[in-house]
């Protein structure tokens, strides 16, 4: 099945009215979705739909919550966020974190009681478009083994970093601390495709290229424990800091019906003048054309800045039809109809 993505928008947030989140936050969430499938991360986007509608169905995803946004100074703010959807959670927490940078220069919101927001890179998205910094930074469910541990227990835990770029194309690096990302191997066990070596054990600890046992094993940081200790780092962030569950306490939201999430964000907005003044955009100009111009290896085109890559495929997927898989389609009908 293909459907064009103002089609798909609609039929979602009619599958969210109908698991009673307000149309307000209905649009939020198929916003956020249809994101995901146009940025080609389908792996944040539809193929989730139905376990956000089955965690609000067990009244573990709270549709109607009340969401308190505590003042703590003009720069900071602390969100309970009262088992929302996390996709609401954020989108309050970065529009609270641009308003306070515009007004300070610095924009410091703490998340808790959150759930499974997405991608960062929307959300940096968001505040690099009103010409502001970003740093974000979420927890996830246990899926890496901390270096010299046995058992997995950082979640991908993704880092997200976004600055204007004084072009169009924001610079956006949003990465996983995982040698692959979670969604990616749910949709190859899915799908029945082989995941690439190196990057997950079986429960036995040995690699394995099988997406369904690297589910039931660990996956492995990038970088060794350089990758640990950046995931270390998240979790303190966005969990310890914040008030959120930390240390492999994060349920996964797939299989663990015994309560919220309760994941922890950090969003950190930063005005790119405050010490540069104007200058800034002359100087993120020159940086990228310095590195663009180094020599390059054979068959690389051109250097790219991270999110070119994601902006460029947004571009193109926006003229073309989203394609839905089989499975995926009947999900949809099922929860039209639910
Ligand atoms: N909410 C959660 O719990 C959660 C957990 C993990 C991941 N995620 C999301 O999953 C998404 C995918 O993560 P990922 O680690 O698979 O991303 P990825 O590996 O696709 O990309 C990582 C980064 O590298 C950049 N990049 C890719 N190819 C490049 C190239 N050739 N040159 C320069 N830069 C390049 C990308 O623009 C991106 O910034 C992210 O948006 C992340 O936020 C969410």
């Amino acid at each position: 099945m293909k459907i064009k993505y103002k089609q798909l928008r609609l039929l979602i947030i009619n599958i969210f009215r109908k698991h009673n989140l307000n149309l307000t936050h209905a649009k939020i969430c198929a916003d956020a979705l249809v994101n995901a499938e146009l940025a080609g991360a389908p792996s944040h986007g539809l193929s989730r739909l139905k376990m956000y509608c089955d965690r609000i169905q067990k009244k573990l995803i709270n549709p109607e919550p009340k969401i308190k946004i505590k003042k703590i100074s003009p720069s900071i703010a602390h969100i309970d966020a009262h088992n929302a959807i996390g996709f609401v959670a954020a989108d309050i927490a970065i529009k609270t974190a641009i308003n306070n940078a515009k007004k300070t220069g610095i924009g410091l919101v703490a998340v808790k009681n959150s759930g499974h927001y997405g991608l960062s890179g929307y959300y940096a998205a968001q505040a690099v478009k009103k010409n502001l910094m970003v740093m974000i930074f979420t927890n996830a469910p246990p899926a890496v083994a901390p270096h010299g541990a046995l058992k997995s227990l950082f979640g991908t835990n993704p880092i997200c970093f976004g600055t204007p770029t004084g072009s169009k194309i924001p610079f956006i690096l949003d990465t996983s601390i995982s040698m692959i990302n979670r969604g990616k191997i749910r949709v190859a066990a899915r799908d029945g495709t082989k995941i690439p070596e190196g990057v997950a054990l079986d429960k036995f600890g040995k690699p394995t290229t099988d997406a369904k046992k690297a589910l039931e094993g660990v996956q492995l940081p990038i970088a060794g424990f350089r990758g640990s200790g950046l995931a270390w780092m998240v979790d303190i962030l966005s969990g310890v800091f914040t008030g959120g569950n930390h240390g492999g306490k994060v349920k996964d939201p797939f299989t663990d019906f015994t309560g919220p999430q309760n994941i922890g964000h950090l969003f950190f907005v930063m005005k790119p003048n405050l010490f540069v003044g104007n200058n800034f955009n002359k100087r993120i100009k020159e940086n990228i054309k310095i590195i663009k111009k180094l020599p390059k290896i054979k068959r690389v085109k051109e250097i790219l800045y991270p999110g070119q890559n994601k902006y460029n495929k947004y571009r193109k997927n926006l003229k073309k039809e989203i394609i839905i898989p089989e499975n995926i389609k009947e999900d949809l009908r099922k929860l039209s109809n639910s």
